[in-house]
């Protein structure tokens, strides 16, 4: 106990130091504490902030608010490629835009000029495979250069992308492509992760049979290694990208799109089995994303900028590619593993092209941290000066660590909370401003107003996070389902926005996130419906039914344990668990593979047939041994969390 209260103490007193570090400068001259006092009239914020981008014709009026929907900047018309290249252009032709890297050591560059372009051949190839405006375009590609072209030119002739993590299965694809009616799916033949090839183009030939709406697959090749030479090509379906480039004229110029034409769709998981399609659309999305970028991350010009995220994910969408490229930024890209060929890669990026500004998740920051100060301390990594993080909540211990061994102590942290369906940062604090705390996200951001409500809408110290009122890049809806809109964001209060996590504030009004209350699982950070896991498991023909709980773990923040009943006549044994957690990661991507899978003779259940998760998550955190006569291997149950190391492993 008394080592713990010194432990605390000593804490404490580190956060006492957490003032912006004496020798950083923000660059972005909003980054002053007035900035909050400036935003209070919060619609002339947001549109001081859309007069910074390019608009082809203004708008009319900055907000119409009709809860839930918000019509931001109506009648204007921008276009976000256009905001990302050609305001740049021609003064920025020469300036470095992507400065790519993979794996196994291959390196691509594009200056604006040559990402100008490079999008525009793509957007020409898009249109000769009759994509046209509002037509919903797939895109399933590794991080390769192609990726951002893809997006950027959907976005210049006003065509909604759909970006699939390029993780996922076959038949999360074909769910997704099906949902949104894409008719056209752009991927690549193969990918690298940890030395190894992934066969995209064969997930997208298996994602195909099940599309019958799709007409054509554009394939970008990548060539040796990757596997190019296995690739099938359909006829009059599949067409090879370099192919079809050639006859090409270059030149396309941006379509002017409506402030609330659709920009995207973004799919991601929820209470229910089925992944949601949040809708995002162009100017709101385009003011908040750039602003936060602006604001948050600091950036400008002459910043070489690194978000380790994959484009497959909102924060790639928002900081790798709108929101960095909006402010004309240097973006470095990896495809690759952060330990291959060693654990010192990403440090060995972050010195070659001397990153200014480092954007990560704690579950990378924990890795890095057991993998020791070696790695880090071996490569020059002077040139950073801001951090940030994302996704999950960020324990104490690791912010100290990342802000000690990444940062040097002179960089300040910027812990962001937000959402796929908020699109940009709402809760952060703002480097050269805020006196920053470990393991809290500080304040909402300018513009930005939250509160922590109970079910009945009180105001409370610790509760529901919820947002109070609309934001420019808020989700406009979910794809074809405005019943799910309604009921999962719009019902628990009156024209306010459930967030679905919990959260506290302290005596200063800084906010402590603490994870989601509803049943998505945050995995490494990334979100996870426990439905979604149960339904690919009870698929599976030795398995009855399934119950699937978050438990804590060191690296990933939560892994996923997975209770099963088997069919009559089955019995569990080590090699059903791993044909079942490998059944998972088959039927939606590996992230979803569960860390151990316990065999139950029954599960749990309240009188009305409802699984009883809480005491599950109980007892697969060896918390309630006592309560498991319902079960048939309670030392099975105990042993949880040995075996997550042992899954590890394996
Ligand atoms: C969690 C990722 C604590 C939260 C941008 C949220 C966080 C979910 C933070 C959204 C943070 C994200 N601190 N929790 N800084 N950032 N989360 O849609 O539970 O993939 O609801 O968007 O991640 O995940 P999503």
């Amino acid at each position: 106990m008394k080592s713990e209260c010194a432990a605390i103490d000593a804490l404490l007193d580190e956060r006492r130091r957490f003032a912006p570090p004496p020798g950083f400068v923000a660059r972005a001259r909003v980054a002053d504490p007035a900035v909050y006092a400036e935003a209070e009239d919060w619609e002339a914020y947001w549109e001081r902030w859309a007069r910074r981008l390019h608009w082809f014709s203004p708008w009319s009026t900055a907000l119409e608010w009709s809860p839930p929907d918000a019509r931001w900047f109506q009648e204007g018309t921008l276009n976000a490629c256009y905001n990302c290249i050609d305001r740049h252009l021609p003064e920025g032709a020469g300036r470095p835009a992507l400065l790519w890297e993979g794996e196994p050591g291959d390196r691509r560059r594009f200056t604006y000029g040559e990402l100008a372009t490079e999008v525009e051949r793509f957007a020409g190839v898009l249109k000769s495979v009759g994509v046209g405006r509002g037509d919903r375009v797939a895109i399933y590609l590794p991080m390769i250069p192609e990726a951002v072209f893809a997006m950027l030119a959907c976005a210049r002739i006003g065509a909604p992308h759909s970006v699939v993590f390029a993780g996922f299965s076959p038949d999360s694809l074909a769910d997704r492509i099906n949902d949104a009616g894409a008719e056209v799916l752009v991927t690549a033949d193969g990918g690298y992760r940890r030395g190894k090839v992934i066969a995209l183009k064969r997930n997208a030939d298996r994602a195909a049979a099940r599309c019958p709406g799709l007409r054509s697959v554009v394939v970008v090749r990548r060539g040796q290694g990757v596997g190019s030479d296995g690739v099938e090509m359909t006829v009059g379906r599949d067409h090879w990208y370099h192919e079809l480039a050639q006859s090409v004229r270059d030149g396309c110029s941006a379509e002017p799109m409506g402030a609330e034409d659709l920009l995207y769709i973004l799919y991601t998981s929820g209470t229910t089995g089925k992944p949601k399609g949040v809708v995002h659309t162009t100017g709101g999305y385009m003011t908040q994303v750039y602003a936060t970028t602006r604001t948050v991350l600091d950036l400008r010009q002459d910043d070489v900028y690194w978000c380790t995220a994959d484009v497959g994910w909102v924060t790639g969408h928002s900081y790798v590619v709108y929101g960095p490229l909006a402010a004309g930024a240097a973006v470095v890209i990896y495809e690759g593993a952060p330990d291959w060929p060693d654990r010192g890669r990403f440090w060995e990026i972050c010195e070659r092209y001397g990153v200014s500004v480092f954007y990560t998740a704690p579950t990378a920051i924990r890795a890095f941290m057991q993998w020791g100060d070696e790695w880090p301390a071996a490569r020059e990594l002077g040139s950073i000066r801001l951090l940030g993080t994302v996704g999950e909540p960020i324990n104490p211990e690791a912010w100290i660590w990342y802000r000690r061994a990444i940062g040097g102590d002179r960089c300040p942290i910027v812990d962001t909370w937000w959402q796929t369906e908020t699109g940009a940062m709402m809760i952060s604090p703002l480097p050269g401003v805020t006196h920053a705390r470990p393991g809290s996200a500080c304040r909402p951001l300018p513009g930005i107003d939250v509160d922590l409500l109970n079910d009945g809408g009180e105001s409370v110290k610790a509760g529901y996070l919820a947002i109070t009122r609309p934001w420019p890049s808020m989700l406009r809806g979910i794809w074809g389902d405005r019943p799910r809109f309604l009921e999962t964001y719009w019902s628990k209060w009156d024209g306010i926005y459930f967030a679905g996590d919990g959260a506290k504030v302290d005596d200063d009004g800084y906010l402590w996130l603490l994870g989601r209350v509803d049943d998505v699982l945050n995995v490494a950070g990334h979100r996870i419906g426990t439905m979604e896991v149960e339904s690919a498991l009870v698929e599976h023909e030795a398995v009855a039914e399934a119950a699937v709980v978050g438990v804590e773990h060191p690296v990933k923040g939560q892994g996923i344990a997975a209770f099963v009943t088997l069919m009559g006549g089955r019995e569990g044994s080590d090699e059903l668990a791993a044909e079942l957690r490998g059944h998972v990661a088959d039927s939606i991507g590996a992230i979803a593979r569960p860390e151990v899978v316990l065999f139950a003779a029954d599960l749990p259940k309240t009188r009305s047939g409802k699984i009883m998760r809480r005491l599950l998550g109980d007892i697969a955190a060896g918390r309630a041994i006592g309560d498991t006569t319902t079960l048939a291997e309670p030392a099975v149950v105990r042993g949880v969390r040995e075996r997550y190391r042992e899954a590890e492993g394996g």
